[in-house]
């Protein structure tokens, strides 16, 4: 018998940001799979997929936001329940991989959390994973099964260069981020400065702007981050930014979390723009941020979806950025 394969792609929204698996699911031609979920009284999470799966290349799109140990738990029983059902390769797609930022010990007896949540997407029975500006690109190195980065890079470069208002600066917000401005200043003809940030170690989310290192002195300075949380760390690089003789201050950053306080710190900023993706849907409270530009990275993904499908070069769609 003789039997000629064909090859099926299938994609599956977490209940995190289904609007960006649609956008992803409508660009790729296809419709979202269809997932029964529901909650047990006990708040244990039920999944059932309502069409076959077998055989099919399955991408399943979650985003780590808050409640954000739910919508991982989610993730992945959603998909256990595939590789139960005989899918033929399951890809965990995380716009936003949560627990990222613990990704070594700072102090003895500490977890390393970004390694853990490799490990349980695997465990789980995810043949790769793919996720958009890791807070680290080495986490990469986390899993022993292929780890797509992406990066929102191009989304953003696109946008900023058509609003540049003179003589710029990229500002990374901590030393740890300088990659990233340098990569964001050589396309935007920007030059690239950072500040000299320390974290509390005890505190959490606490940090403190020490000194700037670069020009920024009469230039218009954009922030450039992975994440932005409570806004502490962009906000606190703002004002040093101004202090210093900025003309005027942007941020951009791929993750836009926005926990409390991040809104209000961010109203009472000197902060004129803030451009996010929407990797994370935007909480209730910033919605109405006049100053909120959100960038769509649906075509970032579907462009990497439809590359892992197709077995073409992933990194090609980024021209090596992704590294
Ligand atoms: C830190 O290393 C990250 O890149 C971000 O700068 C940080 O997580 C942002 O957190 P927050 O907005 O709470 O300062």
């Amino acid at each position: 018998m003789e039997i000629t394969s064909r090859k099926r792609l299938m994609v599956f929204a977490g209940s995190a940001n289904e609007g960006l698996a649609r956008e992803v699911a409508n660009i790729l031609g296809t419709d979202l799979g269809g997932v029964e979920r529901e909650v047990f009284a006990d708040s244990e999470i039920y999944i059932h997929f309502t069409e076959s799966v077998r055989g099919a290349d399955c991408f399943v799109v979650q985003s780590h936001v808050s409640p954000i140990n739910f919508h991982i738990v989610e993730q992945l029983i959603m998909i256990d329940a595939l590789k139960r059902a005989s899918a033929k390769r399951i890809t965990a797609v995380i716009p936003y991989y949560g627990y990222a930022r613990q990704d070594k010990k700072g102090r003895p007896r500490e977890a390393i959390t970004a390694k853990l949540m490799g490990d349980l997407f695997v465990t789980a029975g995810a043949d790769r994973l793919a996720s958009v500006d890791l807070h680290t690109g080495q986490i990469q190195g986390f899993v022993d099964v292929p780890f797509d980065h992406l990066t929102a890079l191009p989304v953003f470069v696109d946008y900023l260069a058509k609003t540049l208002a003179g003589p710029t600066t990229i500002v990374s917000p901590d030393a740890g981020g300088v990659k990233r401005a340098a990569r964001y200043a050589r396309h935007l003809d920007a030059s690239v400065a950072f500040i000299d940030k320390r974290r509390s170690t005890d505190v959490r989310n606490k940090s403190e702007s020490l000194e700037v290192v670069g020009d920024i002195n009469g230039r218009h300075c954009i922030i450039v981050d992975d994440i932005i949380d409570t806004a502490g760390s962009a906000v606190g690089a703002a004002n040093m930014l101004q202090q210093r003789g900025a003309l005027s201050v942007r941020l951009a950053a791929t993750h836009g979390i926005m926990s409390d306080p991040a809104v209000d710190r961010i109203k009472n900023s000197v902060i004129s723009e803030v451009v996010i993706s929407n990797t994370l849907p935007v909480p209730d409270d910033a919605v109405d941020l006049p100053i909120l530009t959100v960038l769509s990275i649906g075509s970032v993904l579907a462009g990497a979806i439809n590359a892992i499908f197709t077995d073409a070069s992933v990194s090609a769609i980024f021209k090596g950025e992704n590294m």
